[in-house]
């Protein structure tokens, strides 16, 4: 979800308006706004996209000079106009809008209802409202303090209360919260994007604080009351890096900021005759990192894609062995973790709930942690022990591209990192994979140079039911990502495959004309790799082959190929999965889908 909150003296609805527009990648089923005129708050919600509550309110868009506002991502009860936040109590004195998950409000519900609460919604936000409601004395502060006494749970929270008509109350736990400070006016939101058009003054709060917003102050306490002093954050990237910059779709404008994207990450880290990794970041020691007996990588989604590729480097080239789990699944199952285990979460937001929780379990553990993370200031990038940043600026379409390459750069560096630390691999092999390090921007821009092809493939194959991925080793991960992406934007049934495992049961489902995409590119198994292409070609498969640049073999055994630039068989996943990222956006284009925003999936899923 996201959210936003204005105190100043303009019109509170066309800053809410506006902020939501920029959060809408949050969580996009509904939307609504509250807005205070001074008599009266004013709610006006619906289900839909933004368009709907921008036309429910034309011509009658609610007036004053205090307002919050939300776009929901249904968790609890399903998109409607009730269940679209804003929430109020039975009175309509206080309005909340709210993220995250109200783990209690069931208990909460029950005893509010006995209490002759009367309750709209099937949402678990609408307690918050009873509740403040029921513990209001006629000190605003004091009942947002007592509301905290009582929920369980994940949320940033803001408050209007119609007896205070100059103020908003904001609040988070395990869920981002910014306040940006204006002249005259303040502004509340959910993430950055939404208010960088109009202050790049930040505070970035944490959990446990509680800021009282008025138009010409902000007073920050922790729990107890004490007053904290907050450091500005200025924001160092502009509004239109926030916007789609030409692009037809933020999706297309963050797959060709990739060789960008990539140079920013590496630049920093590379010495300039590439013979060394520097990681100011880290400052690690040869005894530190041989104190290491085991790494987990913990993720969700494409971060989880990219932890296979950094398993693979870590294995590789540190040697030390490391398990990889997904972060819903790695919590729940009692891992084995002392304090000569380092975890390294990935997350391109930094927010998300369940590698946030898997992350506090390691800790817990005694693990040494590390986050790679693509946001400054975010929850994993507090939480963790230490931080390595994916410098690809903001990422907006849900499916992700820009941060996955650069999640894959930054786990090859730290990979490369420990092993030149331990003296696992030696200096001729070090300059040699760092001199390809530092093509790589280069490269990754040439695999943009000529997209038609891709476009073509596309279009020929975006009516078929299923798409097969298939490939060994490095390629095998770039497979589930190739995958991953053809179905989250086109809906096309998409299945990766480890070539090998083939035979097994999947080549039963390949028939005349199956699109099947082959990556090749791994030289240790490619006359395997080619074995299970002719498997596949038996059965009249479709077979884009996907090979170096250097490679003049597979064209022989595949109906198409798609060449990308020579570079280390390490480094190659970075390039191959850029056509791969092509196709499923030009497939979705085809069928007509609104790829930034492919339905029932969020950008960042801030629940469980
Ligand atoms: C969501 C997004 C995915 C992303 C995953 C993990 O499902 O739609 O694109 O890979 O969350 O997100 P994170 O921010 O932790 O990388």
């Amino acid at each position: 979800c996201g959210i936003v909150g204005y105190v100043g003296e303009k019109q509170a609805a066309d800053f809410l308006v506006d902020g939501l527009t920029k959060l809408e990648y949050r969580g996009y089923d509904s939307a609504g706004i509250a807005v205070f005129d001074g008599e009266k708050i004013d709610i006006e919600k619906t289900v839909g996209r933004l368009a709907a509550l921008k036309e429910k309110i034309k011509g009658h868009t609610p007036k004053g000079v205090i307002g919050i506002g939300h776009t929901r991502w249904a968790t609890h009860g399903r998109p409607s106009d009730v269940n679209a936040h804003p929430h109020t109590d039975c009175s309509g004195k206080f309005a909340i809008v709210h993220n995250g998950i109200i783990e209690n409000f069931m208990s909460l519900k029950e005893e509010l209802i006995a209490k002759g609460h009367k309750f709209v919604s099937e949402t678990d936000t609408e307690v918050v409202a009873h509740l403040i409601e029921d513990v209001y004395d006629g000190d605003f502060v004091k009942a947002v303090n007592a509301v905290l006494d009582r929920i369980e749970g994940s949320y940033s929270l803001v408050f209007m209360c119609q007896d205070y008509p100059d103020t908003l109350i904001c609040t988070k736990k395990d869920n981002p919260l910014v306040i940006g400070l204006g002249d005259g006016e303040n502004f509340i939101a959910s993430d950055i994007p939404a208010i960088i058009a109009y202050t790049r003054r930040t505070y970035i709060m944490n959990d446990g604080e509680i800021a009282v917003v008025k138009k010409d102050s902000i007073w920050v306490t922790d729990r107890k009351g004490n007053p904290i002093t907050k450091k500005v954050f200025e924001v160092n990237w502009n509004a239109e890096a926030a916007e789609k910059g030409g692009y037809e779709h933020f999706m297309l404008k963050e797959i060709y900021e990739q060789p960008k994207a990539v140079r920013d990450t590496i630049s920093p880290r590379l010495n300039k005759d590439n013979t060394a990794i520097v990681l100011n970041e880290l400052k690690w020691t040869k005894q530190y990192v041989e104190a290491f007996n085991k790494v987990y990588i913990i993720a969700c989604g494409t971060a989880y894609h990219a932890g296979l590729v950094g398993k693979y480097y870590i294995e590789k080239l540190a040697r030390i062995p490391v398990e990889i789990d997904i972060a819903s699944e790695f919590r729940y199952r009692d891992p084995i973790i002392d304090d000569h285990t380092l975890t390294i979460v990935i997350s391109q937001s930094g927010e998300t709930s369940d590698t946030l929780a898997a992350l506090k379990e390691s800790k817990r553990l005694g693990a040494k942690t590390l986050a790679v993370t693509n946001v400054v200031g975010s929850s994993i990038a507090r939480e963790a022990d230490q931080v390595m940043y994916t410098w690809a600026g903001p990422e907006i379409a849900v499916a992700s591209t820009k941060a996955y390459t650069t999640q894959l750069v930054t786990m090859f560096i730290l990979a490369m990192y420990m092993s030149s630390l331990k003296g696992t691999i030696s200096p001729e092999r070090t300059h040699e994979l760092l001199t390809e390090l530092r093509h790589l921007p280069d490269q990754v821009g040439r695999t943009l140079e000529d997209v038609e092809p891709i476009k073509a493939f596309a279009k020929n194959y975006a009516y078929n039911n299923d798409v097969f991925y298939i490939g060994r080793s490095l390629d095998y991960y770039v497979a589930l990502e190739g995958a991953l992406k053809l179905k989250e934007i086109s809906y096309i049934h998409a299945e990766a495959y480890a070539a090998g495992e083939l035979k097994h049961g999947t080549l039963a489902l390949i028939e005349s004309g199956v699109p099947v995409i082959a990556l090749a590119t791994q030289k240790s198994v490619y006359e395997k790799t080619l074995s299970n292409i002719k498997e596949v070609k038996a059965r009249d498969a479709v077979i884009i082959g996907i090979a170096a640049a250097d490679d003049n073999e597979l064209e022989k055994y595949v109906d198409h190929v798609i060449k990308v630039p020579t570079t280390d068989e390490l480094l190659i996943p970075l390039l191959t999965v850029v056509p791969l990222q092509l196709l499923a956006y030009y497939a979705a284009i085809t069928r007509g889908c609104d790829v930034d925003k492919p339905r029932n999936l969020a950008k960042s899923v801030t629940v469980e």
